[in-house]
């Protein structure tokens, strides 16, 4: 089966797509023969198999298009960041990246199991139940204070809320790159009193009640894993670029912090909840919102806060609904209805990805399926890839190739359908995971009950602009937005 025949609906994709196929063909420099091969490529990605390896040397992304109130993205690992001198001895393995995702989709799965039992019972929340693990792979660095601190934080849609580490460090601060941000030290640092709106609000953000110091918001945050945050609430100016700076944005000043935060000097929530970044700033930026995660680790890309009049990605885009969803209205639902290899519609029954629903997550590595999408997506992979060896699973990964032997690989290209029927492509990148030459993996898994939900993770996301029209209730995909 899944033959790759030149097929008519081939040629005539959306217009984008041929130019991402075009793009990609003379990016990697496909010596074509006859018209037959040409074809047969096109449902192929030839990539050296040194691309899935991470690079060592930071080559910032030339086509950097941001503008506006925008910030520069990248991997937390990579030799881009500022954290890269800080993790060089301290970096996970990969085999432990992946078991921390494992962790993070466990606590959202969870986390959305727990909140059909709160509802039906209506109690308060409990003081350990954990929000998803912060320790995602992507980060920004934003202007805190006057006179402004840079700090490194996590970029994450699936948290709520936003901290920083605080000095003093009462109870005690993580290792970080960046200096501390000191609000004594900020002529725009106020506390937040514990009867203000926004004290309120804390209780859902963080799954914690906050408490009261002479009259200071305190709040605490728990993550799955035992990671922790605890201090003042309090409010500050934040700048993304010089131009572009935002007044009394209400955060976490953590003075008691541990956990798996590789460097990073804290987290910006960017979730649909009302103390996330999106939702404060929505009266200047309308709720909207884009990003794009470079490909390898050594590019850079972009958090843009706004539409900028309409077009900030420059990319052309397509529109998929938003959904929301009762158990866990903060995270970002849509819908996945199908998914392409070599060009063939996999046949998965449309009752798979509605009985388990869909969000889209920054902070999830791995795509996870609902056990009938990802069997198929396997068997027809390893079909495409027979002619490679395969290899020991790596971790959730159980599709891997030995390519030491190779020094270009030819892959089965896939893509995705979403809600309203467009067709999303993944970059090379998006398909493959490479823990080394010898373990180069499908970069998906299964989950394991048919009813935990699909999230569509970051490794897939890589490359794309992906625009989060909140208040228009839409979710928008580019191709190409960075390298
Ligand atoms: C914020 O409140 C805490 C606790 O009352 C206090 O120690 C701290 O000095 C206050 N910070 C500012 C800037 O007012
Ligand atoms: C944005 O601009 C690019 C080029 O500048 C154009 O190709 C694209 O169609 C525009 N997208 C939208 C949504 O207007
Ligand atoms: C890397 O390669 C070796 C074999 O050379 C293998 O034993 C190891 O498990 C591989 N995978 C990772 C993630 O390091």
């Amino acid at each position: 089966m899944a033959t790759p025949i030149a097929s008519s609906t081939s040629i005539s994709f959306l217009s984008y797509v041929s130019l991402f196929l075009l793009l990609c063909s003379s990016k990697n420099g496909y010596a074509l023969g006859g018209g037959e091969k040409k074809a047969l490529q096109s449902h192929f990605h030839t990539v050296q198999v040194n691309y899935f390896l991470s690079a060592f040397v930071c080559s910032p992304s030339t086509k950097d298009k941001r503008k506006g109130a925008s910030l520069k993205v990248v991997h937390k690992y990579g030799p881009c960041s500022h954290l890269h001198e800080h993790n060089k001895e301290n970096a996970p393995t990969v085999t432990e990246i992946l078991r921390r995702d494992q962790y993070r989709v466990n606590s959202i799965q969870s986390q959305l199991s727990q909140n059909s039992l709160k509802e039906s019972k209506a109690t308060t929340i409990s003081a350990n139940s954990g929000k998803s693990i912060g320790t995602g792979n992507y980060i920004a660095r934003i202007g805190l204070g006057t006179p402004k601190t840079d700090l490194s934080l996590i970029i994450d849609t699936g948290s709520d809320f936003t901290w920083t580490q605080c000095q003093p460090c009462f109870g005690s601060c993580y290792p970080q790159q960046d200096p501390i941000y000191n609000p004594s030290l900020s002529s725009t640092y106020t506390n937040t009193t514990c009867s203000s709106h926004q004290c309120s609000q804390l209780s859902y953000a963080t799954s914690v009640a906050p408490r009261c110091f002479t009259n200071t918001c305190f709040y605490g945050i728990n993550y799955g894993d035992s990671s922790f945050s605890q201090g003042f609430f309090g409010s500050e100016t934040i700048t993304f670029a010089p131009f572009y700076v935002i007044p009394n944005f209400f955060f976490g000043c953590g003075e008691y912090n541990d956990g798996l935060f590789g460097g990073a000097a804290g987290l910006i929530g960017l979730s649909r909840n009302s103390l996330s970044l999106v939702s404060q700033t929505s009266s200047k930026y309308g709720n909207y919102f884009s990003y794009c995660l470079p490909s390898k680790t050594s590019s850079s890309g972009h958090l843009t806060l706004g539409n900028g009049g309409g077009n900030s990605t420059g990319s052309s885009l397509q529109f998929t609904p938003l959904l929301s969803n009762s158990k866990a209205s903060s995270l970002y639902f849509f819908d996945i209805i199908g998914i392409k290899v070599s060009g063939q519609t996999l046949s998965i029954p449309q009752s798979v990805f509605k009985t388990a629903g869909s969000i889209i997550d920054s902070g999830t590595v791995i795509t996870r399926l609902p056990p009938a999408a990802y069997t198929p997506l396997r068997t027809a992979f390893r079909q495409q890839m027979k002619q490679y060896p395969m290899t020991q699973a790596l971790s959730i990964l159980d599709t891997c190739y030995d390519l030491s032997k190779y020094s270009t690989v030819s892959i089965p290209k896939i893509s995705f359908l979403f809600g309203d029927n467009i067709e999303v492509p993944l970059a090379a990148n998006g398909i493959l995971y490479a823990g080394n030459a010898s373990q180069v993996c499908l970069a998906f898994a299964g989950n394991t009950a048919a009813s935990d939900v699909a999230i569509f993770g970051n490794v897939q996301q890589q490359t794309l602009d992906v625009v989060y029209d909140v208040a228009g209730g839409k979710l928008g995909f580019g191709s190409g937005g960075c390298s």
